[in-house]
């Protein structure tokens, strides 16, 4: 270690989220772990709070395989206390922030510091927090994967939940136009105060797909969508392909009912010359550059009032099962954090 603000702040050992194996919510511990040096070229970071993502859900299920037990979480934010080696650019003091770093929901992380993004003074570390994961990954399905501009017809998908809610106001500050799905009328009520033009309540539509075509052309789009934000997955992909026009963009960014089986890609020519992605974050952040470009205008945009992170619920990290029950549930709207 190479320089230290508090170091009387630091215990022997903290408390952070395991999964001890793979399964249900019934094998993550919150267990007592040394507190982690910082390496060459890393920091020890105080958490202040991390996210509660579907991400964490997949790992902690096996769908993406990790070596157990493994220390879950990929986004927080927190205040830097000591400099690993080598590690210019960043101060003990400083508030930062972070996303798709393995294993920082606990009281203490270290992290390579160019993945941390600094935080701004009017924003809080909590709100930071919420913002990460979900903001840049709304930020960067509407920048990059399939650009949105003034005019531009998008369905969205889960619209009341953590992406979905920042995916509308994204979409609607760029001049977009959002049909949105939600779970329930009180969700397709969130959708629209977060600028949503037409709203459906997919558990209650017999027909997802007219329902759909019809809200898009009454905005203007008569042969569909330009673009389907899918995080649902399994069981909207269909109603996402049949939604767009000839050459219109289907972006399957998640799979929060569960993993698209494979499909036939010649539905994409009979479709009209479709185009399909199935992207991550972890690729549109890869370069420090373009990290600090997304972070930074998506905590811009919460410190101006632009972007309105909705935080549905606070839980001590003990009980991050019920924190995950509800997300996994289809209970919680916006995001779910936890407290270390
Ligand atoms: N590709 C990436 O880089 C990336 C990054 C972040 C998140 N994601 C993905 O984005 C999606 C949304 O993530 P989020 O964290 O913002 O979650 P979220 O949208 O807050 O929660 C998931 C929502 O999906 C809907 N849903 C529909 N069927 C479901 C089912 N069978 N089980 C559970 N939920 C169901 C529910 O909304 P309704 O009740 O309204 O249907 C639920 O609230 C996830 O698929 C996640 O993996 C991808």
């Amino acid at each position: 270690m190479s320089e230290t603000e508090t170091p009387e702040a630091l215990t022997s050992t903290q408390p952070a989220l395991v999964v001890t194996r793979p399964g249900g919510r019934e094998v993550l511990q919150v267990q007592d772990r040394p507190v982690p040096e910082p390496g060459p070229g890393e920091v020890l970071v105080e958490v202040a709070a991390a996210g509660v993502n579907f991400i964490d859900v997949y790992q902690r299920e096996g769908v993406y395989p990790m070596e157990t037990p493994f220390v879950l979480g990929k986004e927080g934010a927190g205040t830097v206390r000591v400099l690993g080696d080598g590690v210019e650019g960043v101060s003990p003091g400083d508030r930062v922030a972070w996303a798709m770093t393995q294993g920082t929901t606990a009281g203490w992380a270290t992290l390579p510091a160019g993945s941390l993004v600094p935080v701004p003074d009017e924003v809080e570390l909590e709100t930071a927090a919420a913002a990460m994961l979900q903001g840049m990954t709304a930020h960067f399905l509407v920048t990059d994967c399939a650009p949105i501009g003034e005019g531009s017809v998008a369905l969205v998908h889960a619209a009341a939940g953590g992406v979905g809610q920042l995916l509308v106001q994204m979409v609607v500050a760029r001049g977009g136009h959002v049909v949105a799905t939600a779970g329930s009328e009180e969700k397709c009520a969130i959708a629209r105060s977060r600028g949503a033009a037409e709203t459906i309540d997919y558990t209650a539509e017999d027909d997802l797909e007219g329902a759909i075509a019809e809200a898009a052309a009454r905005l203007g789009a008569p042969d569909g969508v330009d673009v389907a934000y899918d995080g649902v997955g399994a069981a909207t992909f269909d109603a996402s392909l049949a939604a767009l026009r000839p050459r219109g963009v289907l972006v399957l960014f998640g799979g929060a009912s569960g993993q698209v089986p494979p499909f036939d890609i010649q539905r994409l020519n009979a479709g009209g010359s479709l185009y399909l992605t199935r992207p991550t974050l972890a690729h549109y952040i890869a370069r420090r550059e373009e990290l600090l470009r997304r972070g930074q205008e998506v905590l811009a945009a919460v410190a101006s009032g632009e972007l309105d992170v909705a935080v549905d619920g606070r839980y001590p990290m003990t009980e991050a099962a019920e924190a995950y029950a509800a997300l996994e549930g289809r209970t919680s709207t916006g995001k779910l954090l936890l407290v270390p």
